[in-house]
């Protein structure tokens, strides 16, 4: 299904709960404001049914942190049953060596793992956690097949400097590397003006020394740079981007089972989950899911250009 504005939904982005196990000054809580209740297996998977109505075909979990759910194997593992095409999860890969195992024989093949700093004084100062515990989860989720994408919020001042470094390390453990840009969502505006960097110039850095370029035509139009024969490099700035709202094909449950047609606003959610517990038939679910879709609008203006 398409939205107004000719986008096609692909994608649900699904947080599992706001509980996390780090506490990192950055983050954005997937612009949630504070959630009481949170989403069972079985209504995660029967929202995705009928999201699979609309089109939906590719399935991120997230969190806070999605590994402190217990049933996250089971739930991958049932999402996959539903044929989607992609299924993957975005941890700060620091509680993998539980459940590790279990999630790859559950056929999970992807994840994303947050490490916002190679230095470990910098990463502790950043999410109060200890940087060996997310290096084992990479070790581990590495020897089991996994195909890791790790994520580093760029932030002036704190991990700009750590570019090439992130660049060898990934290169050197076999992951992809994604350097995103700092959003304003849910952060003290103090810290945000302090730390903000526009990745514009970084960009233009990563073009002109990749061994190779290429565009993506889905996935918000970004561009990969690759790195000798297999470093992909790839820059998110989801603020201000036109190209990036153009190219949106997702959209978003919150923790609580609120669908989210954009990550940066929360004054146009639709409740799923209450309606769920009341008993609605999947029919009114698939209303529900054209109402979210309708209110996707074209772009979102982030504050420093309103
Ligand atoms: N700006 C941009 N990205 C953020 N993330 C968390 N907080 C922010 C923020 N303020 C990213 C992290 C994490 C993913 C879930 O969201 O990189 O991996």
């Amino acid at each position: 299904m398409k939205d107004l504005f000719g986008r096609e939904i692909r994608g649900l982005r699904i947080s599992l709960t706001q509980r996390c196990n780090l506490n990192c000054v950055y983050c954005h809580h997937e612009g949630e404001s504070a959630a009481r209740s949170e989403m069972t297996a079985d209504e995660v998977i029967r929202i995705l049914g009928v999201a699979k109505t609309v089109g939906v075909r590719r399935v991120k979990y997230t969190g806070g942190e999605p590994l402190l759910r217990e049933d996250l194997a089971e739930i991958v593992r049932r999402t996959l049953e539903l044929e989607m095409d992609d299924v993957a999860i975005t941890t700060n890969g620091s509680l993998l060596a539980k459940q590790a195992q279990a999630l790859a024989g559950a056929g999970l093949k992807r994840m994303n793992i947050s490490l916002p700093s190679i230095n470990p004084c910098v990463y502790s100062s950043l999410t109060k956690g200890e940087i060996k515990d997310t290096f084992r989860g990479i070790a581990l989720a590495k020897s089991l097949g996994m195909e890791i994408k790790i994520n580093v919020v760029i932030m002036k001042g704190i991990n700009e400097s750590e570019v090439d470094e992130l660049i060898d390390y990934s290169k050197g453990v076999g992951c992809s590397l994604q350097l995103i840009e700092l959003e304003d969502l849910n952060l003290d505006r103090g810290f945000f003006n302090d730390h903000h960097i526009d990745l514009g110039s970084l960009e233009q850095r990563l073009a002109s020394k990749a061994d190779q370029i290429e565009e993506r035509l889905g996935m918000n139009g970004r561009r990969r740079y690759i790195f000798g024969d297999s470093l992909m490099v790839e820059v998110v700035r989801a603020t201000n981007n036109p190209h990036f709202c153009m190219g949106c094909t997702r959209l978003r449950i919150t923790s609580d089972g609120k669908l989210k047609p954009c990550l940066m606003r929360s004054d146009n959610l639709v409740d799923v989950l209450g309606p769920i517990r009341q008993g609605a038939p999947d029919s009114y679910l698939r209303l529900l899911f054209e109402k979210a879709i309708a209110r996707r609008s074209p772009y979102y203006v982030g504050p420093s250009l309103q």
